[in-house]
């Protein structure tokens, strides 16, 4: 994909989810001279800059002048300052792309009056070019605005645009969601650990197993499909199924989704 017509783009937080958009932004072809950070302490946008050859940004003023986009990726609790200091500093000319966790699209447009909000919800997969975003349209956002972020995106994998009250469980399930697979995958390796495989082999093994049930589910109309495909009736896999059923997996992941989704809530009834 060619960089040609890519919008400038700044990023206000430059931790996790800004390290994940860059590099895969990078090998879709952007222009690392088209993206600039500026971080808190510095040290995330120097950081960003040391590895991709983003421009680094000493200020907010520095790094949103001639930006089209400008992206927050900064946590719920910073968000207030961050937006209020950036309120004298963007325009219409501008478009606001929030990824931060907890904070509405209305609330985001209503600290920052006149400029274009779009809440996205990515995942870190955006670094290999196969993450999901979804997105949300503020309400002084233009149809063309939300196709500047889709395009920005869509560079990046899968974009879908949802209704602003599916993005706590979308958040949870999506934006959280490789940390949750991670989660079990690592569960896996170290049960593969203690019936003597090595370390490396069992994470190996573990993580080949997400990949290509990953190319699996994509093929198939749901997860029972790949499920069913595996279990033969009173074989070993048909037990382990049995033993994750009487543990109550399944319910775990279903409360984990739910503790996500009530503490996105709770920031946002007590202002993050
Ligand atoms: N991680 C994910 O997979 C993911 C996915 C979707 C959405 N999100 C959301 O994205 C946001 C950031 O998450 P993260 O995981 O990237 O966090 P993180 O790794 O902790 O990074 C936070 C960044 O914010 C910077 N920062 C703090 N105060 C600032 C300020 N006043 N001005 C500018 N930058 C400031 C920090 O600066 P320094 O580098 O200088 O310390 C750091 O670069 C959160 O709201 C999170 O919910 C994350």
């Amino acid at each position: 994909m060619s960089g040609r017509g890519a919008a400038d783009v700044a990023f206000i937080g430059c931790g996790r989810i800004a390290r994940a958009t860059v590099p895969g932004l990078v090998s879709a072809g952007y222009p690392a001279g088209s993206l600039r950070g500026v971080s808190g302490t510095g040290a995330g946008a120097r950081a960003l800059s040391q590895e991709y050859g983003t421009l680094f940004a000493a200020s907010p003023d520095e790094a949103v002048h001639g930006a089209r986009l400008v992206v927050i990726a900064t946590h719920p609790h910073e968000t207030e300052a961050v937006l209020r200091d950036l309120a004298d500093r963007v325009g219409p000319e501008h478009v606001l792309v929030s990824l931060v966790a907890s904070w509405r699209t209305e609330a985001v447009a209503a600290a920052i009056p006149g400029v274009p909000v779009v809440r996205a919800v990515p995942n870190v997969a955006v670094a290999l070019r196969t993450g999901t975003t979804v997105l949300s349209r503020g309400p002084e956002a233009t149809r063309g605005n939300l196709a500047e972020v889709e395009t920005l995106f869509g560079r990046l994998g899968q974009v879908a645009v949802a209704e602003e009250d599916s993005l706590e469980a979308v958040s949870a399930v999506s934006g959280a969601g490789p940390a949750l697979i991670a989660y079990f995958a690592e569960a896996l390796a170290v049960a593969g650990v203690d019936h003597g495989l090595d370390a490396d082999t069992a994470s190996l093994l573990a993580a080949q197993a997400v990949r290509g049930t990953g190319a699996l589910l994509e093929r198939t109309d749901s997860p029972r499909t790949v499920i069913e495909s595996v279990r033969s009736p009173g074989g070993m896999t048909a037990a382990a199924l049995d033993m994750l059923q009487d543990r109550g997996v399944a319910e775990a992941a279903r409360a984990a989704t739910a503790a996500a989704i009530r503490l996105s809530y709770q920031r946002m009834a007590t202002g993050h």
